[in-house]
């Protein structure tokens, strides 16, 4: 895989392999050095033009742990903000010969763009309402560690479905590995063109005591440029998850930041059912794997140079 722009890029093989790595990385974050020297010499640059707290540290620390030489660019405070353009930023960031560039922008397809600018590998951090990959590769992850498998899994993702590049990533990621996927919300935010991409559609919590996990979305005001809702006090009234609506076997799941009260209570957040802490962890390891998958296929090196396969046994002792 020469970049990873999107979830449609990855069939069921490739994301069980990106998955094996991460479990790998999950052992080598255990140990006293977290650190394997696979990318010594390599430089990764995070290129982000919108804001992030959890995948842009998360790619640092990834790139740290595989011992990268790390750029981290951020549109405010750069060049950016003096008129310069996407396709000149990354010429110019390319002439320091990165071997990755992590890109985040609010605009759709602009990972593509980048991916035809450079020599180096892209990775998607996240485009406009289009896709973020790796939150769904970790999302995914976190939910085979706890479930073994997603086969035949109910998944019920609940709210601002149309704004969210998260929601298309994980229906399209959470299907590919056998699960049943249900997208839930009002008409506004949750179209019934969302069936296409082979997930159900519903408009009422009614039945989500059957889900196995409930996968809670953001509502992204930030993004609404017309009127969606009446109020956000009448959304939390119809949409808001929290203890009363779910049953304790539920797991609970949201790709974070939070909007405490909103889409999700503070109870639940904060409760033994919810995973969320568990998916900012992941994102280290995952990235990690994400990383290796891009410049070296399916394959790690061990200290010594030497390829070896990426197996559930720890080879970079
Ligand atoms: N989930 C996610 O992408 O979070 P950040 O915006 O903090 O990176």
């Amino acid at each position: 895989m020469r970049h990873l722009l999107s979830i449609e890029d990855l069939d069921r093989d490739e994301i069980e392999r990106i998955l094996s790595a991460a479990a790998f990385f999950a052992e080598v974050a255990d140990r006293p050095i977290k650190k394997v020297p696979s990318f010594r010499g390599r430089l990764v640059i995070n290129l982000f033009y919108e804001a992030s707290t959890r995948t842009r540290s998360s790619f640092e620390l990834a790139a740290k742990r595989l011992s990268a030489d790390v750029l981290n660019v951020v549109a405010s405070g750069s060049s950016v903000e003096k008129g310069e353009s996407l396709h000149d930023t990354v010429a110019t960031l390319s002439a320091y010969g990165p071997d990755v560039i992590v890109i985040r922008s609010p605009h759709a397809g602009a990972p593509g763009l980048v991916a035809g600018w450079t020599h180096a590998a892209v990775v998607n951090a996240g485009d406009g309402k289009h896709q973020h990959p790796t939150q769904a590769l970790l999302d995914v992850y976190v939910l085979r560690q706890r479930l073994g498998s997603l086969e035949g899994c109910d998944i019920w993702i609940v709210g601002d479905v149309l704004h969210s590049r998260v929601a298309r990533s994980c229906v399209q990621a959470f299907i590919k590995m056998g699960a049943e996927v249900t997208v839930v919300g009002p008409p506004t935010l949750v179209p019934a063109e969302l069936a296409a991409l082979g997930c159900n559609v519903r408009h009422t919590l009614e039945h989500i005591g059957e889900a196995d996990v409930v996968y809670a979305l953001r509502l992204q005001q930030e993004r609404m440029s017309e009127d969606f809702l009446p109020s956000l006090r009448e959304y939390a009234a119809n949409y808001q998850l929290d203890s009363r609506r779910l049953k304790a076997r539920q797991l609970v799941m949201h790709p974070g930041p939070v909007n405490r009260g909103v889409e999700i209570s503070g109870e639940l957040i904060d409760s033994s059912q919810s995973l969320i802490i568990e998916q900012v962890r992941a994102g280290i390891v995952v990235r990690m794997a994400v990383l290796v998958e891009v410049l070296s296929g399916s394959r790690l090196r061990d200290p010594g140079g030497q390829r070896v396969a990426v197996s559930a046994e720890p080879q970079l002792a």
